[in-house]
């Protein structure tokens, strides 16, 4: 099959982003604003955006740090609310009555980036996740158990039967997002689950398995949680992102940390692949011979999930040469380094 030099796809969204806060806000928000026209953004600040005063302000932090960007003005930040043992589900309502809230995000305690406010058992949430189902507000979850005993790379499979299958028993009607998939068990389990339950899928995990984390000595800025699996479980995954399923679509979980913070003794987890996300995505598709099914993935999919419209307007990437920047400022005299840092990479928004 010969593959188009060119191709024209409904501008996309980004389903799962952390685009932090103060001087990185400020330096990494304009990536995703010029390309993507909505995105979900993720409430693990250092202080969690918990409430529905907090969501509304930092709404506004963010769109002060996008209106001045290319694209950026038409960018809509979709909120999210940390869910905590404490959270109250009067003010989960209140806040998606209101506009403010698309969804709200469940972190088991100590799974992940400043997750150390979340969950430290579900069941002390259920009040609020009964009134998620009554009210069809989405639940995000990070998909990982943290009982320390069990294995780095199968925290994502063990939560899948300990958790997600008793909650979405429990709970018939709760639509839920089972958010950065990494194994051929989440891609089988949110097949078998219908139109409810949706998966966010990352071009990270599509490009990268567990064994490039060690390829010629240890790689800090390859290290993100879910950790990427073995060879066979992204090839599963490409396979549901480039199937066209309703369920699989876009969310880069692009995660910026400073260079010092990732090249460290005990370096954080996250990838920032926002700088080159579409034409990353776009490249996976090529390399499967499914740019034909881009569209659907990382522009119709998602919005369909949330019950919105897919966007009016169209990007065009073509195949160009380009090398993705080895650093970017962000401030303080810190920076960051993108996903495929120095890399080239053959997509290009026209
Ligand atoms: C994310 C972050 O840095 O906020 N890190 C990551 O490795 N993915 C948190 C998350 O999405 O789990
Ligand atoms: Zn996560
Ligand atoms: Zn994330």
């Amino acid at each position: 099959m010969t593959s188009p030099s060119s191709i024209t796809i409904r501008r996309p969204d980004d389903w799962h982003v952390h685009l932090r806060d103060d001087e990185m806000l400020l330096a990494v928000a304009p990536f995703t604003a010029n390309v993507f026209a909505r995105a979900i953004i993720m409430p693990n600040l250092k202080k969690p955006v918990s409430t529905t005063a907090d969501a509304t302000a930092y709404r506004k932090r963010i769109i002060n740090a996008t209106s001045k960007s290319a694209g950026g003005s038409g960018f809509t930040p979709l909120m999210t609310a940390y869910l905590t043992d404490n959270t109250s589900a009067a003010d989960i309502e209140n806040g998606f009555k209101t506009g403010v809230f698309t969804a709200a995000k469940l972190y088991p305690a100590g799974a992940t980036t400043n997750s150390e406010s979340g969950v430290t058992d579900i069941e002390k949430i259920s009040a609020v996740v009964e009134k998620m189902e009554e009210l069809s507000m989405p639940l995000l979850v990070h998909g990982e158990v943290t009982n320390p005993e069990i294995d780095i790379f199968d925290r994502e499979a063990v939560f899948i039967d300990r958790v997600l299958e008793p909650l979405l028993s429990k709970h018939p009607a709760l639509k839920v997002v089972f958010e950065h998939i990494t194994t051929s068990q989440a891609v089988h389990f949110v097949r078998a689950q219908g139109p409810r339950v949706g998966a966010t899928i990352t071009a990270h995990h599509l490009m990268i398995n567990r064994s490039d984390m060690f390829r010629g000595g240890i790689r800090p800025h390859l290290y993100c949680l879910p950790i990427a699996k073995r060879e066979g479980h992204r090839l599963s995954l490409i396979e549901a992102a480039t199937s066209g399923e309703k369920s699989f679509f876009l969310g880069t979980d692009t995660a910026p940390h400073t260079v010092h913070a990732k090249e460290s003794a005990c370096g954080c987890a996250g990838i920032f692949s926002s700088p080159a996300a579409i034409e990353m995505y776009a490249g996976v598709f090529d390399d499967a011979g499914a740019l034909d099914k881009l569209e659907t993935f990382a522009s119709l999919n998602g919005p369909a999930f949330y019950g919105m419209e897919a966007n009016s307007d169209e990007i065009t990437l073509h195949r160009e040469t380009w090398k993705i920047p080895e650093t970017i400022d962000v401030g303080g005299g810190e920076k960051v380094s993108p996903f495929m840092a120095g890399s080239e990479i053959n997509w290009m928004i026209s």
